[in-house]
């Protein structure tokens, strides 16, 4: 009964089409994770609160345990594995913007949705943004800190 419910997905992710048989109910985490061992998507609250799970889905960041599979057929999605050496990554790293890492990849993928769409984000747009994850090892200051820096190097790099 169970097999009939499942059909083979082709996803776009990280620039390479991806074959993967799941069901129709699978979400998206759980599909990157056990369906495709891309298990930079962290699985948290698994209800849409943590941010843990953040992908990006044509450029948006979606929690990924609040999307199913099916739907991200024709679309592009870009995990932490396909972030290559981006500036976010090295502000983080150099800003100790993390204690555990769990949060990490979550909120890489969030802030670096933020500095490709909104380079000229003021304090409040950036406020606003990182509510959508949450760290629990406090490391707000640092994770604020290397944002900051990674969208004044965009606004000096969108202005050659
Ligand atoms: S695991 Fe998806 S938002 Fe927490």
């Amino acid at each position: 009964m169970e097999e009939t419910t499942k059909r083979e997905l082709v996803l776009s992710i990280n620039g390479e089409r991806r074959a993967v048989v799941a069901r129709q109910a699978e979400t998206l985490l759980f599909v990157l994770r056990d369906g495709l061992g891309l298990t930079g998507a962290k699985p948290g609250c698994l209800n849409g609160d943590c941010g843990a799970c953040t992908v990006l889905v044509n450029g948006t960041p979606i929690k990924s345990c609040m999307m199913l599979a099916i739907e991200t057929v024709g679309k592009e999605i870009t995990t932490i594995e396909g972030l290559d050496d981006a500036p976010i990554q090295h502000a983080f790293v150099r800003h100790f913007a993390f204690q555990c890492g769990y949060c990490t990849p979550g909120f890489i993928m969030n802030a670096h949705a933020l500095i490709e769409r909104h380079p000229d984000a003021d304090e409040t747009t950036i406020q606003e943004w990182l509510e959508a994850n949450i760290c629990r090892c406090t490391s707000y200051q640092e994770i604020e800190t290397a944002v900051k820096e990674a969208l004044a190097a965009k606004k000096v790099e969108t202005k050659f």
